[in-house]
């Protein structure tokens, strides 16, 4: 007889109550809590989350608090995460809850899933861990665990595969929640005990520890000693390369900096001026010219070449660092100190290469 998926949760379920790890929006699963955690999640491992989770909810120890946050503030405190859109999702959110809903994540998986940033995942993630509610949270670990465990051929990324899994998960979700008893919540935990499997046992890149795996006594991709191979992905497709020269102009003990466009790529934040293409130093007189920037003696240093990899595209850079003298004040930028850079300014890591060689000089 095939050994059906309820099987396999209940064995689950124990080694989640037993293994946990103990982080601190599971110490206290305050809806909001676990609306922070689950987005910063997505982007980043737990370790790596933890410290960026707690300086959050010290900040913003509210939905109230976070709907009234400065944006700047609050975009630096996310500096690192990446994927700013996020960030700036939750704070729309938190103003529509404040505004319509008395300042509380509603319990009813169509509501919430209105909210700017709340998709799937990030619903079934707070309704089933703050709420209790029987509905599914699958993201990329829970994914992978069922290809291994099913012997999965199709991409799991696909959305008729993921909603039949999703379904699946449902229907056990279902099944656990008649018998919750007082004090339990099978739903939340059986969730999160294929994401903390994922994460810590059935591990990706054909590296699962299958001797500590709860479920290796019916996993079919262990029976077959196929781990290594599945998940199965379809090649993806190559991202477009573009260059760029970047510089860091300083000033009277200062760097320039301008705002993105508030729309797009890395939206409102800031980053160092910079041009499409790699310029040689020979074309570094047109920019300056550009700027009404007088370069003080032949102050150049080149700064070396770094990339880096969006989902969607490469950046490939080159730099350069320039003393110069400022003229007519009209180059648009604003210069700042590199203590103001550092503590109020959220510049993407895309530029974290130049963050680090510009608090390697001595600028003060
Ligand atoms: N990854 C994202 N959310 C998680 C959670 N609640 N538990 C374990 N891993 C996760
Ligand atoms: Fe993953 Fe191995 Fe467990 Fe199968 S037995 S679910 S491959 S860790």
């Amino acid at each position: 007889m095939e050994i059906g998926l309820l099987d396999m949760a209940k064995p689950l379920l124990n080694w989640y109550r037993e293994n946990h790890r103990t982080l601190p929006w599971r110490t206290d699963p305050e809806p909001y809590y676990v609306w922070v955690s689950e987005i910063m999640l997505q982007q980043t491992r737990v370790e790596a989350v933890i410290p960026y989770f707690q300086k959050f909810i010290k900040k913003y120890a509210t939905i109230a608090a976070l709907a009234k946050a400065e944006e700047e503030t609050l975009l630096k405190l996310w500096q690192g995460l990446g994927y700013y859109n996020r960030v700036k999702n939750m704070q729309k959110a938190a103003r529509i809850l404040t505004e319509h809903y008395g300042g509380v994540l509603p319990q009813e998986e169509d509501e919430i899933k209105k909210l700017p940033g709340i998709g799937d995942y990030t619903a079934g993630a707070i309704l089933s861990i703050a709420y209790k509610k029987p509905v599914p949270a699958v993201d990329g670990n829970v994914l992978r665990v069922f290809s291994r465990l099913l012997a999965i051929e199709e991409d799991v990324r696909e959305k008729a595969i993921k909603e039949s899994i999703s379904s699946s998960i449902r229907e056990l979700l279902l099944s656990f929640k008649k018998e919750e008893q007082e004090g339990e919540n099978p739903c939340g935990d059986l969730n999160q005990a294929w994401m903390e499997l994922g994460a810590t046992v059935c591990l990706p890149n054909g590296m699962p520890k299958c001797d500590l795996c709860p479920l290796s006594f019916c996993c079919k991709a262990l029976k077959e000693n196929r781990q290594g191979e599945l998940p199965v992905k379809k090649s993806k497709k190559e991202r477009p390369i573009e260059e760029k020269t970047v510089f860091l102009f300083l000033s009277e003990g200062k760097v320039a900096i301008q705002k993105r466009a508030e729309k797009g790529l890395l939206a409102g934040l800031w980053e160092f001026p910079n041009k499409e293409g790699y310029l040689d130093i020979a074309c570094l007189q047109d920019t300056l010219r550009e700027f009404d920037l007088r370069l003080q003696g032949d102050s150049i240093l080149e700064l070396g070449e770094t990339k880096h990899i969006f989902t969607h595209r490469e950046w490939h850079m080159k730099g350069f660092l320039l003393k110069v003298d400022r003229f007519s004040k009209k180059d648009g930028f604003l210069w700042v100190t590199k203590q103001e850079l550092r503590e109020r300014y959220s510049v993407p890591s895309a530029f974290q290469y130049f963050l680090n060689l510009l608090f390697q000089t001595g600028l003060s």
